[in-house]
Formats: C-alpha cells, sequence, structure tokens
C-alpha cells in the first residue's frame, strides 16, 4: 500500500510543479514513507534520515518529510528526535500535501495526523501519465477493526473503510486506459471490502471483482491482504468462475496453535483455516496459497511452533512470509511474558527452512508446464523480457521489448531460487 500511497503523493505533488528525480542530491523536497509494522521496519527511518543531514546543509531550501504509519504514530516525536525534519504526515491525511507544501516553503513546520471527517481519496490529484506500467495497485479498502494483539495496523491506518464501488471503477478504467492490464486492489483487511454501490447498496468483495471483470482492456485481477474469516463463499466462488481473478491467494494464519491464535485474537482457529483451504482448493484446485506467520508471540512453546509446523505442512504454501514476534508499542501483546531472542531465532530459522522447501517444490512442479505470463520490464540481460505468471511467478524469457505488457504463453523450463526461467510459444 506504501507503493500506492507514494505514487498517490507524488501526483498531488507534480500537479505543484514538483517532478520526481532519482538522485537525493537534486531533490528540493524528500519524504520518506514509512511503516510501522515492526520495529525494525521503523527505527530504519531515523538511520535514513541521519543521511539527510549534510544535504540539507547543503542546500537549506530542502524540505524533508516523514510520512506514513511512523508518522502517524510517533508524530511530533520525530521532529523532536530528528529536528531536519519539517514535515509529518500520516497516511489519512497525504491528500492536504499541496496545502503543506506551501507551509513548510516559508518556513512552518506542520504535523498532521488527526484522522479527518473527509475521504482523502476525494482531494487527490486524478491519476497522471500518459503510458503505465502493466501492472498497478490500488487501494480500494484502508484500516482495520480487528485488532489483533500484535498488530499496530488499526491504530495507525484506523477503521476499516471502504471506497465507493463508481470511485473505483473510474479509477480503474482511467489505469487500463493508460495500458494497466493487470490491477492489484489493496486493503489491510481487502475481503472486508463492503463499498457502496450507486443506489446505496454495498458491494461485497466478489460482486466488486465481479463487476471489473466486465472492464475490456483489464486482463488481471488479484486482491491482497484478506483476513480467514472474511473469505466468503462469494469470493471462494469468483475463483472458481471469475476469469480474471488470478489462481494465487495470501491468506496470513499468523500461528497453528489454536491457543496461540485465540491470545492473538485471531478468531479462527488452526482447523477452520484449514478447512477454509480446502474450500478454496476444491473451488480452485491449482490456487497457489500464500501466508505470513509469526513465531515467538508471547508465550508460545515449543509445542505450539509444532503446531505452527503441521499446519504447514498440510497447508502446503507456495510463497510465504515470516517473522519474529516484534513488540509494538500500545499493542495488548507489548504487555505480556516474552520469548527469549534467541528462541525467535531458532523457531524463524526452522519454519524459513519448511517453507522454503514447499515454495521449492511448488515452483519445480511449474517446470514442464505451460503458463500465463504478462510480461512488465525487460530483464537484466539482452533480449530478455521479466514478467509473472497467473501464479505470481517471476517468469524470465528471451524476447524483445513489443512482449511487455502483453499476456503470453510461457513453456517452463527451469525454476531458480526466485524465479522461473521459460520459453515464450
Ligand atoms: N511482529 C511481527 N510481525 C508482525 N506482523 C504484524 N505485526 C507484527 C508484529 N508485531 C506481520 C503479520 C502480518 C504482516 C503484515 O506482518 O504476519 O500479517
Ligand atoms: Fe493487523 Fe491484519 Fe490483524 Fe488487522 S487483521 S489487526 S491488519 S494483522
Amino acid at each position: 500500500m506504501n507503493v500506492y500511497d507514494t505514487e498517490r503523493m507524488t501526483e498531488s505533488l507534480q500537479t505543484e510543479g514538483y517532478v520526481p528525480t532519482d538522485s537525493v542530491e537534486d531533490a528540493d523536497m524528500i519524504l520518506l514513507n514509512t511503516c510501522h509494522i515492526r520495529e525494525k521496519a521503523a527505527e530504519k527511518v531515523y538511520s535514513e534520515l541521519g543521511r539527510f543531514k549534510n544535504l540539507k546543509s547543503e542546500n537549506p531550501d530542502l524540505k524533508i518529510g516523514v510520512v506514513g504509519c511512523v508518522a502517524q504514530a510517533e508524530g511530533e516525536e520525530i521532529i523532536r528526535r530528528q529536528p531536519l525534519v519539517d514535515l509529518v504526515v500520516g497516511p489519512q491525511s497525504y491528500h492536504k500535501l499541496p496545502v503543506l507544501e506551501r507551509q513548510i516553503k516559508v518556513g512552518e513546520k506542520r504535523v498532521e495526523i488527526d484522522f479527518p471527517t473527509e475521504d482523502k481519496f476525494d482531494f487527490l490529484a486524478k491519476r497522471t501519465g500518459v503510458k503505465r506500467a502493466p501492472s498497478a495497485f490500488l487501494t480500494i479498502q484502508e484500516g482495520c477493526d480487528k485488532f489483533c494483539a500484535f498488530c499496530v495496523v488499526p491504530y495507525t491506518r484506523g477503521a476499516e473503510l471502504s471506497r465507493p464501488v463508481e470511485k473505483v471503477t473510474s479509477e480503474v478504467r482511467s489505469l487500463v486506459d493508460k495500458g494497466v492490464k493487470e490491477i492489484t486492489l489493496l486493503g489491510q483487511n481487502v475481503n472486508a471490502y463492503h463499498g457502496a454501490g450507486q443506489d446505496g447498496a454495498q458491494f461485497t468483495l466478489a460482486q466488486l471483482i465481479w463487476k471489473l471483470e466486465k472492464i475490456n482492456g483489464l486482463e488481471r485481477i488479484r486482491y491482497t491482504t484478506s483476513h480467514p474469516n472474511d473469505m466468503t463463499d462469494d469470493l471462494i466462488d469468483a475463483h472458481r468462475d471469475c476469469q480474471k481473478l488470478m489462481p494465487y491467494l495470501h491468506l496470513p494464519v499468523q500461528s497453528g496453535s489454536n491457543k496461540i491464535l485465540k491470545r492473538m485474537n485471531r478468531s479462527h482457529t488452526a482447523e477452520t483455516y484449514i478447512d477454509l483451504i480446502s474450500r478454496i482448493r476444491k473451488a480452485r484446485p491449482d490456487i497457489l496459497i500464500s501466508g505470513d506467520f509469526i513465531v515467538g508471540f508471547p508465550e508460545e512453546t515449543d509445542d505450539d511452533f509444532e503446531d505452527t509446523l503441521e499446519l504447514i505442512r498440510q497447508v502446503e504454501y507456495g510463497q510465504s512470509y515470516s517473522f519474529k514476534y516484534s513488540v509494538r508499542p500500545g499493542t495488548p501483546a507489548a504487555e505480556r511474558q516474552q520469548v527469549t531472542e534467541a528462541v525467535k531465532n531458532t523457531r524463524l530459522q526452522e519454519l524459513q527452512k519448511l517453507l522454503v522447501e514447499q515454495q521449492k517444490t511448488v515452483q519445480q512442479d511449474m517446470v514442464g508446464r505451460t503458463v500465463r505470463v504478462l510480461f512488465e520490464k525487460h530483464g537484466r540481460q539482452i533480449d530478455q523480457v521479466v514478467g509473472k505468471s497467473d501464479y505470481l511467478h517471476a517468469v524470465h524469457a528471451s524476447g524483445d521489448d513489443d512482449k511487455i505488457g502483453c499476456v503470453k504463453n510461457v513453456l517452463i523450463t527451469k525454476s531458480n531460487t526466485n524465479s522461473l526461467q521459460g520459453k515464450i510459444i
């Protein structure tokens, strides 16, 4: 979502006369778009800011801002800790950037972290660019009301909110007009989507997907990230029936221990999750399942961890993201009995070993198969193009740039660590 937000902020500042630059030395304004999900990401902001000290002494007109979830969570504290910062803006307020830019240009410092009553999307610049990359992100839902005990999202992104259906479809149309072929619908809890249709009736995510399916020129639809409890039957059916909906599902489970899931406030069990996966696979047998896992959540024992490994063995993930539990200030789990760093390290290693094996097996199974690939850019080698398969695997193939933006059938010939190699048919 930060990638999407960054695009929107760039577009807003372009209407104020700014142009993007690849070199920080040339910049009149630097905005760091930040993540607060784990401590490591949040702390990185301060080391990055330190690197801009010299730039500011060389160019006193340079303005530096911190935007995103660290801005939301830490507010004025950021300027106290790093006085070279001129601007702090939370993720719900970045539509105010053009106004804030004028204020900081005349020497004011501004902190904007209230949750505004207006919808920021109504105030953002129109989607710009004559031609865009073939694949684009699009936020349709923001925030979360689930309050998992480890997670800062409900505090930084705020309450769950869905964008109205017409706003989403018109943004998709505008992106497709500029060459976009694949849209990834984004939300912290995207499958809880319940945006209003024209007559005020609420759409489910599946109903929205069916509406987008009808847009000519749009070839692929994806969505992320989902919660198991919001995986409704109509969404499972869409995976069976909707041609443009890709056979890939990121469905975080976090833990395989019912005791830990309960303490995480996840409101699903290992059994309901496994049953859900089997219903999804029944609807779309070739779907690739991806997950998020946390090891070392407070009070996690060896037996609890073993339950997580067992769940992974049963599900067989094609892709995964795994993390050591990170204490987040203000969340319920921060106050509990913590697992030692050494135990977290050992468990993460063991977990990742299993997940890497599974990923390798799933990738190896692709060899010899013909898959559809949307080519997105040229590769490192001459006459090489790179794209994504329906299953979201990165695929390299020989071919010239006229393949970019096209979906082609590709025979997979080799599996590398994190990508596949193939031959365009
Ligand atoms: N510590 C470790 N991982 C976390 N995640 C969220 N909060 C934390 C935390 N405090 C992980 C979850 C979530 C993903 C986006 O980040 O697995 O699904
Ligand atoms: Fe965080 Fe996801 Fe839980 Fe919401 S559902 S609190 S975003 S982990």
